[in-house]
């Protein structure tokens, strides 16, 4: 008799739990709408990999997720890990945020057991669906004793990455999901990795809810974007910046006074891109004008990031 492992499905919603009345249709559908009984019922083969426990978190579209979510999933994979009867994690998630949930995950929990975050860019009821064979992937991912110790994992598309720095680079293509140098770790055909886990940073506090985290806002900077919008930003309560720059985030001359201000204001400003792929790297303007650079994080990580850090801070404030 073989022993499977006992894993526990976490199921938040998004195109992966979505259906449609047409199975040619891949983009008229509503996110989070089947249970996540179904979308198990619907890979028979998951059986064989593992036991499954179901919880339905959230069944909803992920862009409607926000702090609250982010807190609450966190907590509630943290407590489900917490059992030793648990193997391990899948998360179902929406496409479309899930960096950013991943980015929270993976910053708040140090799990000793894998942790698979996965999606679907078309909805169960499609001819082409990919969600069925991201959930067998990602199930299969989380029933490896090889994926612990490696933080939070994202598995899409057959391969895998790691949570911190991926980000959804593509509206429609099925492989949508992208990460800096050294970020797909692996791959699901059979599920092996390119690499031992590597050390981990400490994890950052989990708040006890959402209201602990400060507001971070990322200002998208466009050619002649006017600098205003900066000021505007701190003046109704942003805590921390995050600028979503031009190349490797390059701070234009109109903007600089207004970030050197807010520096001052101790309103934290990070330099990230809009480019999509690449880091960004130290330069004069962190000197200059107490700016951070985001290195390979995108603006959206990079702001999850922030509110923690800052949480932490006000936290241990005397
Ligand atoms: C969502 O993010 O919930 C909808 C889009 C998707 O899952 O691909």
């Amino acid at each position: 008799m073989t022993s499977r492992p006992t894993l526990v499905l976490i199921a938040t919603g998004g195109t992966i739990a979505a259906a449609t009345t047409s199975s040619t249709d891949t983009t008229g559908y509503v996110a989070g709408t089947l249970p996540a009984e179904a979308l198990l019922a619907a890979v028979p083969a998951i059986g064989e990999v593992a036991d499954m426990r179901v919880e339905q978190l959230f069944n909803m579209d992920s862009r409607d997720m926000g702090p609250a979510h982010w807190v609450a999933l966190a907590q509630r994979t943290r407590a489900v890990l917490d059992d030793p009867d648990v193997a391990g994690v899948v998360i179902t998630h929406g496409t479309d945020t899930l960096e950013e949930s991943a980015a929270f995950l993976d910053a708040t929990l140090s799990p000793e057991k894998p942790v698979v975050l996965t999606g679907a860019i078309r909805p169960a009821t499609a001819l082409s669906a990919d969600g069925p064979v991201n959930l067998y992937d990602a199930v299969r991912v989380a029933a490896q004793p090889a994926s612990a110790g490696r933080g939070v994992l994202v598995c899409f598309g057959g391969r895998i990455f790691a949570a911190a720095g991926v980000r959804k680079a593509d509206t429609t293509a099925t492989n949508a999901f992208q990460a800096p140098p050294g970020g797909v770790v692996g791959q699901t055909d059979p599920v092996r990795y390119f690499a031992p886990p590597a050390a981990r940073p400490d994890p950052l506090p989990l708040p006890e809810s959402a209201d602990r985290l400060p507001r971070v806002d990322i200002l998208y900077v466009a050619a002649g974007s006017p600098p205003e919008a900066l000021d505007h930003a701190v003046a109704s309560g942003a805590r921390g910046i995050v600028l979503a720059l031009p190349g490797n985030g390059s701070v234009p001359e109109a903007w600089r006074e207004p970030v050197a201000r807010a520096v001052a204001a101790g309103v934290p400003v990070v330099r990230a891109s809009r480019v999509g792929a690449g880091p960004v790297t130290p330069d004069a303007d962190d000197a200059e004008l107490g700016t951070l650079p985001a290195g390979d994080r995108p603006p959206s990580a990079m702001r999850v990031l922030l509110m923690l850090v800052l949480a932490q801070a006000e936290e241990s404030a005397p």
